[in-house]
């Protein structure tokens, strides 16, 4: 294979090639440095919380918001240098629906459809079968006002599906939505894949991406903190989430010490609750755990084993939590809260 064929093959490869991206906003830097390779006819899921810097990596992904330094491909134009290149190949879904409030489901996408270049009689059949797509024929009709946020959500994806686009950006596309429109979503997104688009999905939801996405980059105060497959992350983090605290607080640092010998992990102390936290891969290792402490004479306050919350993903890969509010739920966890040895 000629050098030249190799690089053409590379740039279909990769629906978006980005290094060292950086965005600042005066004194605040909302993205710091960020690669991100997504191949194509994936979904790639872009986990953080609150101000992590999803939004601004995506816009300027998206050629809406330029790059301080570093740069970006998709499916290898240049987003700075070929922006109009660039837009005909992406859909963006924005945070908030970006349609007109006081017109019908079907005229906003009639009229997006016309923005478009499409013939009239085009735009309405789209219309029509994009409706049908996304379960809102019956409110076809009805002005936006009166929709729903998830319906809202869904007449805003479909606008964005107008052009068909080969890379779609999703940004949080199910915050705030009921679990059942949230599975409509999920369900529809993983059709898109199927009728040959690349994702890039953001989320606060650890449970999202791990539903839908191949690939996911975990980014906090502007970095890509973690990357990898869902099964790779969950395994970096523990699919359960060791909590721990010591009844005498200068035996904090040799209960860290043989939680970290005999989970054979990297463990972090949370100064203000004076709480050991460690990923845990397999939960019976707790009896083990008991032991060791025991035998090293440590007493124990509070003892959990939890599923991993967003929060806990943060925590056990950067040393810190989520300092916003973590989406993610631990309703499922095993709760051994108060046991004492
Ligand atoms: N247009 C802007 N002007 C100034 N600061 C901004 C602007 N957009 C974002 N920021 C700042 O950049 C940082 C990253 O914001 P961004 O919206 O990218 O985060 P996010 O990960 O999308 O968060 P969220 O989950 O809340 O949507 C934040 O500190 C935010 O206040
Ligand atoms: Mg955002």
């Amino acid at each position: 294979m000629s050098q030249h064929s190799q690089a053409g093959s590379q740039s279909r490869d990769w629906a978006i090639e980005a290094r060292g991206l950086v965005k600042d906003f005066g004194d605040n830097r909302a993205v710091d440095g960020v690669d991100l390779q997504v191949a194509t006819g994936s979904i790639y899921g872009v986990l953080g919380p609150n101000g992590a810097g999803k939004t601004t990596a995506v816009r300027m992904l998206a050629t809406l918001l330029k790059p301080d330094a570093g740069y970006a491909r998709i499916f290898g134009h240049d987003v700075v240098k070929e922006p109009q290149i660039v837009r005909q190949l992406i859909g963006v879904t924005g945070q908030y629906a970006s349609v007109d409030e006081s017109l019908s489901a079907t005229e906003n996408l009639v009229i997006f459809s016309r923005l478009l270049g499409l013939g009239r009689a085009e735009a309405y059949r789209k219309a029509a079968d994009l409706l049908e797509e996304f379960g809102l024929s019956e409110a076809a009709k009805r002005p936006l006002k009166k929709f729903s946020g998830g319906m809202r959500r869904r007449l805003d994806l479909a606008a964005s599906l107008i052009a068909q686009p080969p890379l779609i950006f999703l940004d949080e596309p199910t915050t705030g939505l009921d679990p059942r429109t949230r599975n409509q979503m999920w369900d529809t997104i993983r059709r898109l894949i199927k009728a040959g688009s690349t994702v890039l999905l953001t989320t606060q939801y650890l449970e999202e991406a791990d539903q839908l996405a191949d690939r996911i980059a975990v980014i906090d105060h502007g970095r890509v903190v973690a990357e990898g497959t869902v099964d790779e992350l969950k395994s970096s983090v523990g699919t359960s989430s060791l909590q721990l605290r010591v009844q005498n607080p200068l035996q904090m640092e040799l209960a860290r010490q043989t939680v970290e010998q005999v989970l054979g992990v990297k463990s972090s102390i949370s100064a203000e609750a004076a709480k050991i936290t460690a990923p845990m891969g397999n939960a019976d290792r707790v009896t083990d755990l008991l032991i060791a402490l025991r035998e090293v004479g440590v007493s124990l306050a509070e003892l959990s084993v939890q599923k991993p919350t967003l929060d806990e993903v943060f925590l056990s890969i950067t040393g810190h939590g989520a300092t916003e509010q973590s989406a993610s739920s631990s309703a499922q966890s095993i709760q051994m809260e108060g046991q004492t040895i």
